[in-house]
Parts: C-alpha cells; structure tokens; sequence
C-alpha cells in the first residue's frame, strides 16, 4: 500500500476505508511507516476529522495493535470508569471498591499524573508496600475472586497508542478530538469491560476548557463504544477548582479512606456516587437511580466498601492497616498555613494553578521521566463560596524541601481569588450523555 496516497486522501477530506486504516495503523506499530508520514497524516486528521466509521476502524485497529484481555469467563459485568483528568481527582480510589460492593466486577488500568494532573497508579503506590504492576493472569484472577484490580498500563495493551501518543505530543496534534477519543478508547477497550463511563471534566483544571467539547468528545467515545458493541455513558463534571479538599498523592489518600467510611467533603462523595450509580446504569443492574444511589452511600457508611479496599490493598502486597491508620502513609516533614489576605468570599480557585503548585512542591511530574514525593501536597479549608477573614487559614501546604515555596505561594495567590460577592455555586454534575 502506498501511505503517501492516504496522507493525501486524507488531507483532501475523502473518506479511508477500514482496510486503509488498518494497515496504516498496523505499519506505524511495526515501524514501517516512518515518523515524518505518521506526523503528516495526523494533522490532516487534525483538520480533516474523521467520520463514524473511520474512526471505528481506526480505534479498532489501536486496541488490537496490542493485547486485549478476555474476561468473558468471569461471571458478572465487568466495568470501568474512566476520567479526563483533573486536580485533587481521586474517586478512581473510593468509587473501585464501591462499586465492587455494589455487585460489579471492575479491571482498572490506570495510569500515572503528568503536569497538573494527578494519576491512580501515583496515589495507589503511597500505600506502603502497594504493587501496581501484576501480571495479566494475577489481574483477572483478582477480577474474579475479590471483583477489583488495580494496575498500571503494560506495554503490551494499544501499543499503537503509545508511538501515536509520543508523535502527537510533538507534532501539536493532541487536542483533537478524534484522536482523543480513539486514543482513550482503545486503552480502556483492551481491558475486558462490557462497558464504561466516562467521566469527561471541563474547566480550568481538565483537557477540555469548554462544555461544548467536552460534549463533543463524550459523544464520540460513546459512538465509537457503539460500533464496537460496548455501551458507554457520559457525565460531564466540573473542574473549575480541585475535588476534595486535598491534593498530593499521600493526602489524597488519607481522604479517600475517609470518603470511603462516609466522612469525605460532599462533592467527593456525590460525585463518586454518581458515576458508580452510573456503572451499575449502563451495566443493568440499575432499577431506580434515587434508591441505588442511597444504597451507595449506606455501602460507605458501613464499611461494605472499606472492606474491598482493604482487601485489595492486601491482595497487591500492600499494608492494609491504612485503612484505620493514617500514620502508616507518607507524611511530610513540614506543615506551613497558606493565609487569606483579605476578608470576602473566596470567588474561585483556578484548578490548574492549584496543580502546578502541587507539582512544584514535588507531588506531580513536569515531565515523564521525574520521580515524585508522595508526602507532600495542599489541604484547603476554604473552597469556592466560603467566607473568609484576612489572616484565616485557606489551606495547609505540606512539604518535604523548601526551595520551591515562595514559587508554590505565588502560584497560590494567583489562582485563587477573593472578593465581596458570594459567587454561584456551578452543579457538579454538568451534562449527561448516552
Ligand atoms: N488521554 C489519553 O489517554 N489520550 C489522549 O489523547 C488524551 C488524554
């Protein structure tokens, strides 16, 4: 086949053929397109787009350039969740167990946090002792005895994805929204699920500034679950400023364990509630959302959903005795407030802003190859709509090394804005589709 005929196809706006895709999907992978052809065919998709069906076969050929694992034999819906990215996200850690409690099975492959953004796998390793990496055969039989795994992407699983990822990075094709969604897709596609939700965040903090996109990309990830028979659900959630109170990987933690013995900041808790309540929605277990989600939460209260995850955190050699524990996790040497100059009402805290002081503090990576401190992070006190008086507490800055500090409080005092009027209240839950 001649690859130069495609780039050309596709820079003119014609439609591929799935064969076409296929094989140029399949010739990156083993190397035998070159980067420089690879680069040009993903920028005309980056003006071109793609339609339904090309999008389909080229997903399609991604999630097969690598291992698709086959849990069909365990019993139950396999179902996963999966988030956009965002700032002090942590429901990946209380929503697994919950919905495991709720009678689901869920394969998680999470990945790690890169710029502001926090990854699971980052969080899962402050658990002293936790082993993210197990081998395929170690994950389903976790999937099939306690109904949860929790590891790291393998190099076997899209490795088409990986290369593209890599090239698009430098070739300024990332947000494009085909190519988002197929990349999302075939990761979360080879994981065995019988279907997904997907928890697409839009604001300061996460890929998607605008509602409208985020829609876009959420309707696209559903229709490309559509062709290949895997249902998906939408929520549309904010991220305007960070979820919880905490930030930093140890610290978000610690509030999971509380979020999963019912004691977690509600927008945590609703959030989580929701999208399990979603899982269970898109897997048919759902009858009536108002009583699933009070039985979710009841799942919290008593203990129902600790339990899971203190049996995980034992399965993959990790010290389950965090979970009454907090002193067992990483803590920082040092603890310094973070004071409101001025009295009001704190109007908005920018997401990202609040993610580049924690990664400048050591919890998050500028790039892949950095190492991170998972003591150290932010503990707000102050959320968006609070009063507060000149000289309050807004949050409590942990920290292990000072050098970055006067950088971390002017980053802080950028991103959060006080003033006289009490601002709207945005839902959480922005849109939902399917
Ligand atoms: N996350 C992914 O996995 N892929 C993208 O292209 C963007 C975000």
């Amino acid at each position: 086949m001649r690859f130069v005929e495609l780039i050309s196809k596709k820079r003119d706006g014609q439609e591929l053929t799935p064969h076409q895709l296929e094989a140029l999907v399949d010739a990156y992978t083993d190397g035998e397109v070159p980067d420089y052809q690879m680069a040009a065919f993903l920028m005309a998709v980056y003006f071109q787009s793609m339609t339904s069906t090309e999008l389909g076969a080229w997903t399609g050929a991604m999630l097969h350039s690598g291992q698709v694992l086959d849990f069909s034999d365990i019993i139950g819906a396999k179902v996963d969740k999966h988030s956009t990215g965002g700032v002090g996200d942590k429901v990946s850690l209380i929503l697994a167990p919950l919905a495991v409690a709720a009678g689901l099975k869920v394969p998680m492959i999470s990945g790690r946090g890169l710029g502001h953004t926090g990854g699971t796998l980052d969080k899962l390793e402050s658990i002293p002792g936790f082993d993210v990496n197990q081998s395929v055969e170690r994950f389903k039989e976790l999937v099939d005895t306690i109904g949860l795994g929790l590891i790291g992407q393998t190099k076997e699983i899209a490795p088409a994805d990986k290369k593209l990822y890599a090239l698009r990075d430098v070739t300024a094709t990332v947000e494009c929204i085909p190519l988002i969604a197929s990349s999302i897709m075939s990761k979360k596609l080879a994981e065995g699920i019988d279907s997904l939700v997907l928890d697409v965040k839009v604001g300061s903090g996460a890929f998607m500034k605008d509602i409208d996109r985020a829609r876009e990309l959420g309707q696209t990830m559903i229709e490309i679950g559509a062709t290949m028979d895997r249902p998906v659900r939408v929520l549309i959630t904010d991220m305007d400023q960070p979820l919880g109170r905490t930030v930093g990987n140890s610290l978000e933690v610690i509030e999971s364990l509380e979020t999963l013995r019912g004691e977690g900041p509600e927008d945590l808790t609703e959030i989580t509630v929701e999208l399990v309540a979603e899982m269970l929605n898109v897997s048919g277990d759902m009858t009536d959302r108002g009583s699933a989600k009070m039985r979710l939460r009841e799942l919290l209260r008593d203990g129902t959903a600790m339990n899971v995850f203190a049996q995980i955190i034992e399965e993959q050699g990790g010290d389950p005795r965090v979970c009454k524990d907090f002193s067992l996790l990483p803590t920082a040497s040092n603890q310094v407030e973070f004071t409101a100059w001025d009295s009001g009402f704190v109007e908005a805290i920018d997401a990202q802003g609040v993610g580049i002081a924690a990664m400048q503090l050591g919890a998050g990576r500028k790039t892949k190859e950095d190492s991170i401190d998972h003591a150290v992070g932010l503990v707000f006190h102050k959320k968006r709509g609070a009063s507060v008086k000149s000289g309050e507490s807004l949050l409590t800055i942990h920290y292990n090394d000072d050098k970055n500090l006067d950088d971390v409080h002017e980053r802080l005092k950028a991103a959060i804005s006080i003033g006289n009027t009490e601002p709207e209240q945005p839902p959480l839950i922005l849109d939902r589709l399917q």
